[in-house]
């Protein structure tokens, strides 16, 4: 807010040396003209404004003075904007806005010490935009707004208002916007705002929102409630926005959704950051028009089969940061235009192979840091193969299994975002290694039914024995003396094909064999 400001100063001091031709030459110390309709007052040990500012000024904005009260301005009837930023402004005089009739936006804020009279915009009627920002107001007349019937755009947000009486906006008939985050509101009494559009509730102390809350509101289209106590949510309470189409609940205490809570219009809807551990299979079912679904951050472990069925227009979806174990293959049927799916930070398992079935508009899939060990075969067909993929922080074994996703890797690697990350946690031997640096021949498997035929013959009567450990197989051979040996291993891959090692040991001088027994470990 305040870099802002200061952002706006500083462009308005750049501009100064190109417009300095057309600076009046009657414009008064400390205050500068542009255009001769707009005068800009602004120094820290201005105590009160200069009475000779041009009486053509349309825009007049005071910032950073040491003004403390705000007096009549009558010669400046031209006014249609008038801003105070970052005053010590303690009190307006009753007549301060008298005479300006023209005024149609007029802003006091960062003014933490304002008190505020119940007339002091009584004459304003024509004011569409009343800004009143960051002045820790605690109390607000009530009927303070009354003759703002033109009002649309009204913002009290950053101040310390615990309470709005009912009839404060009750003749805002026009208002569009109404803004008041990071306040200390604990209920909300909305009214007949039969225009209100946007509304901003964001970071006060909000703890449940009754049934008729915003039935006076049927034109709503933005509706800001996050960073509020909100633990539930009556059942109905959205269903006659027939025109919401952004609603943010993000970071809140909702445990559950009712049924059908949701107006079908809405195209965005945060739920992030709320204590949800499971939705019902109806929760989004009437949402055919949602492009933007944010469930991130809660204690989901499963979701229902058809939750996303009906979301044929859902273009994001954000499930990171849940307790996701796993996923039914049809989980993702029917997103058709699905462009990015977040299951980051989940404790996936496994993946279905035909998850991504169809999802052909996928631009970006986040599976990382999940307990994924391997991905079945063919998992990305689907997707196109610019679809950017975060897949770190999982446990890969690189084995057999791992096959089809190297191979995939070699082709694709420039559409994996963090792709030197991706490492292999088993086998020991393999531990630590990047992916992409190890080659295919090193991603093995045990046949586990040799393993378990404890003793095997060889054509000369040696008797060997094979046992798993630690990845690995461990050969005991029983020799009748210590010749050449020559071992054959087939290593049966996935695919049917057995891949044939040959390990010949020439000399069996080795300490092992002086007892009989040779040991390997392959
Ligand atoms: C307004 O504030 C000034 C000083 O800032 C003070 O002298 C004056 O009495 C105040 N007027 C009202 C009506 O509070
Ligand atoms: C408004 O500006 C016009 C010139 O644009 C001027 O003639 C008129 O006197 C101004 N009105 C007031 C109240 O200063
Ligand atoms: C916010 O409101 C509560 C009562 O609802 C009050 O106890 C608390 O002091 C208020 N906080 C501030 C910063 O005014
Ligand atoms: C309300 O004000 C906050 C800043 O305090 C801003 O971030 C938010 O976008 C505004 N809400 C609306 C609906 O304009
Ligand atoms: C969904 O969007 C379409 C096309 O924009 C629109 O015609 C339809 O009325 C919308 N449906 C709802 C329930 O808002
Ligand atoms: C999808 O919507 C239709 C009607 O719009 C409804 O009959 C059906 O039950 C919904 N399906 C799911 C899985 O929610
Ligand atoms: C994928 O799309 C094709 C063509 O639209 C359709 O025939 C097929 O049933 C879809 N597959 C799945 C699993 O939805
Ligand atoms: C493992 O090897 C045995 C003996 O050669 C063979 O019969 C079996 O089909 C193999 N199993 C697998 C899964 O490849
Ligand atoms: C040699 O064989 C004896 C008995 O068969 C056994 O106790 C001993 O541990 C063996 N030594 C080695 C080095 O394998």
């Amino acid at each position: 807010m305040k870099i802002f400001y200061v952002v706006e100063l500083l462009l308005l001091q750049l501009c100064r040396h190109a417009v300095l031709s057309i600076i009046t030459p009657s414009c008064p110390f400390p205050c500068q003209c542009f255009s001769a309709t707009t005068v800009i007052c602004s120094d820290t040990k201005m105590k009160t404004l200069p009475v000779e500012i041009p009486s053509q000024a349309t825009a007049l904005i005071v910032l950073a003075s040491d003004l403390r009260q705000i007096i009549s301005q009558k010669h400046l009837g031209n006014l249609t904007k008038l801003v105070f930023l970052n005053n010590p402004v303690r009190n307006i005089s009753h007549d301060a806005f008298e005479g300006l009739g023209n005024l149609q936006e007029l802003e006091i804020s960062g003014s933490p010490f304002l008190s505020l009279e119940a007339g002091t915009f009584s004459k304003l009627h024509k004011l569409t935009k009343l800004l009143l920002n960051s002045n820790k107001l605690r109390i607000i007349a009530p009927s303070i707004f009354d003759s703002l019937e033109k009002l649309e755009v009204l913002q009290l947000r950053a101040n310390l208002l615990q309470d709005l009486h009912k009839a404060l906006f009750h003749t805002l008939f026009n208002l569009q916007e109404l803004n008041l985050s990071s306040n200390n509101l604990s209920t909300i009494h909305m009214g007949k705002l039969n225009k209100l559009k946007k509304l901003d509730l964001s970071l006060n102390q909000i703890t449940d929102l009754p049934m008729d809350t915003f039935h006076g509101n049927p034109q709503l289209q933005t509706l800001s409630l996050q960073g509020n106590q909100i633990s539930k949510v009556s059942p109905g309470i959205f269903s006659y926005l027939n025109n919401l189409e952004e609603l943010n609940l993000r970071n809140n205490k909702i445990t559950m959704l009712s049924n059908g809570l949701f107006p079908s219009c809405l195209k965005k809807l945060t739920l992030r950051g709320n204590s949800m551990d499971h939705l019902s299979p109806k929760a989004f079912t009437d949402l055919h028009n949602i492009t933007h679904l944010d469930l991130s951050e809660n204690l989901l472990s499963f979701l229902p089969i058809k939750l996303f069925h009906n979301l044929s227009s859902l273009t994001h979806l954000d499930l990171s940061k849940n307790l996701l174990q796993e996923l039914a293959s049809t989980t993702f049927r029917g997103l058709f235009q699905i462009k990015l799916i977040n299951l980051q930070e989940n404790e996936l398992t496994s993946l279905e192979a035909d998850l991504f079935t169809n999802q052909t508009s996928m631009m970006r899939l986040s599976l990382a840091r999940n307990r994924l060990e391997n991905l079945p075969n063919d998992i990305f067909e689907p997707l196109d193969f610019q679809c950017l993929l975060k897949l770190h922080g999982n446990p890969w074994r690189c084995d057999c299994d791992l096959t089809y996703f190297h191979d995939w890797l070699s082709y694709y690697s420039r559409t994996v975002e963090d792709l030197s990350q991706v490492f292999c946690t088993n086998p020991q031997s393999l531990l630590g290694m990047s992916l992409t640096t190890i080659n295919k021949e090193q991603l093995v498997c045990m046949n586990t039914s040799i393993s378990k035929t404890q003793a095997v013959s060889s054509n000369s009567g040696t008797r060997c024995s094979l046992q798993e450990a630690d990845g690995g197989v461990v050969v005991r051979c029983k020799l009748m003396k210590c010749t050449d040996l020559k071992l054959d291993m087939y290593l049966n891959q996935e695919d049917g094909e057995a891949l044939k090692y040959t390990i010949t040991l020439p000399s069996l001088e080795l300490f092992q064999c002086s007892n009989g027994t040779v040991v390997l470990t392959v």
